[in-house]
């Protein structure tokens, strides 16, 4: 099969042949139908952590074309989406841009008919590492349910007095207009439904955004542009005070300082989404609460190593990466991403889609400027790319099967 896979001497990746990967057990095969790009992708090929060869790439969607023995859940033709680690740590595990991938059948979710493999490909990884931050790190009541007990329980523990005062609560999401923001805004909302509670939903993005963040499914209470001056302080007015809870969907620089000055007080959660050992953000004083980190990777639930971190295995990640896959699969609540679909597939991923992304922050995006259309920057939109389309599909027992 043909993949992306890893130049690290050159610092980029290109295009070959590649042995399909072998299936365990558990694992489920599937023709790849369409890739999204996260910032991980790029970052991990312009800094390889590991060794040429390995195929690159995280999200994925396309449909089974071997389900693991004994698996009634899953069917051949079944259309699915997941994520995978790829070349994204130093553990040597083949990653999602490719013709074919291997993944754990119970990390995989079943895509509605009504949704393409485009926007399928926009929610694993995003959706995720959303419904971690607010669900499994910060304790918020998850519309689904997952074991709370036991492991898990360190991170949600009901025993720890929340700010909130158990009727409503505050939400503050900076980064709203980013591919994890937009979910985060959803899960939060979904949460609220589910728990009867109010919430006021407050979101930092540009102004531009405001529109699209004021509809339906995302419908902020609020909205304030990053860009302003004294924003810390608006977000505060708008909270009666400051807010239950806040997610800093960019983590660089000084957001991280900004985003925890508008915590209400020190019962209050935040979480973040880079780490503070990566250096991406630095704080000057010190901060009222502490911000929970973790890698979306958790949810696979094996070790992974980082330069200077590893994340360990953790049974509860995965059986809560498990149970928030059951819950989109049955009861599809989330709306995906805008997407921008990228021409030319994975020939011209390292060429335009990792150009727009850059080299892992939002600061790099800035420099380059191309005047080709799907080279516009990023905002508000997962980049993705087609692999194949059903009609050009290998699986000959598709046909039949599948209802789309
Ligand atoms: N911990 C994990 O496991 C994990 C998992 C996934 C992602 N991440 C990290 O999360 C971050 C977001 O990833 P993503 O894929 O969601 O990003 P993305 O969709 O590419 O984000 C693009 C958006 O970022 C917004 N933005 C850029 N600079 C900003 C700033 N200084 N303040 C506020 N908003 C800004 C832009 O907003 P406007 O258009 O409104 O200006 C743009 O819409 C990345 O650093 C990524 O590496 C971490």
């Amino acid at each position: 099969m043909k993949a992306l896979t890893l130049d690290a001497e050159n610092k980029t990746a290109f295009v070959q042949d590649v042995t399909i990967p072998e299936r365990g057990q558990n694992d489920v095969l599937v023709q790849v139908c369409a890739v999204a790009l996260n910032p991980v992708d790029a970052l991990y090929v312009f800094n390889p952590l590991g060794s040429t060869g390995r195929t690159v790439g995280s999200d994925f969607a396309g449909v089974v074309v071997a389900p693991p023995d004994q698996n009634e859940e899953l069917k051949r033709g079944q259309r699915v989406a997941g994520f995978l680690q790829g070349a994204c740590s130093v553990n040597i595990r083949p990653g999602a841009f490719a013709e074919y991938i291997i993944c754990p059948a119970d990390l995989v979710w079943l895509v509605p008919d009504s949704m393409t493999f485009e926007e399928a490909a926009s929610v694993s990884l995003c959706a995720l590492t959303a419904a971690q931050a607010i669900f499994y790190r910060m304790g918020l009541q998850a519309p689904f349910p997952w074991e709370e007990a036991g492991e898990g329980s360190k991170h949600n523990d009901s025993k720890v007095q929340n700010s909130d005062d158990g009727n409503s609560f505050s939400f503050f999401i900076y980064g709203a207009s980013t591919s994890v923001g937009l979910y985060a805004a959803q899960l939060v909302r979904r949460s609220a439904e589910f728990t009867g509670r109010a919430i006021t939903l407050i979101g930092a993005a540009s102004s531009g955004r405001f529109p699209m963040l004021q509809n339906q499914p995302y419908a902020y209470d609020a909205l304030i542009d990053y860009r302003d001056e004294n924003w810390p302080e608006r977000v505060r007015e708008l909270s009666g005070g400051g807010v239950d809870y806040a997610f800093d969907c960019i983590s660089e620089g000084s957001t991280v300082q900004l985003v925890s000055s508008t915590l209400r007080n020190s019962r209050s959660r935040m979480a973040i989404v880079r780490s503070h050992e990566g250096g991406a953000w630095t704080a000057e004083k010190g901060l009222p609460v502490e911000p929970v980190y973790g890698a979306v990777w958790e949810g696979l639930g094996i070790e992974i190593q980082y330069q200077n971190l590893v994340v360990s295995a953790s049974p509860a990640a995965r059986r809560f990466a498990v149970a928030f896959y059951r819950w989109i699969s049955e009861e599809y609540k989330l709306q995906a991403n805008p997407t921008r679909l990228m021409p030319g597939g994975l020939d011209r991923i390292v060429a335009d889609g990792f150009v727009l992304l850059g080299a892992g922050s939002m600061q790099d995006r800035l420099s380059e400027r191309r005047t080709e259309p799907w080279m516009a920057p990023i905002g508000a939109v997962k980049l993705v790319y087609r692999l194949c389309s059903l009609s050009d599909t290998a699986i000959d027992a598709i046909a039949p099967i599948y209802s789309g």
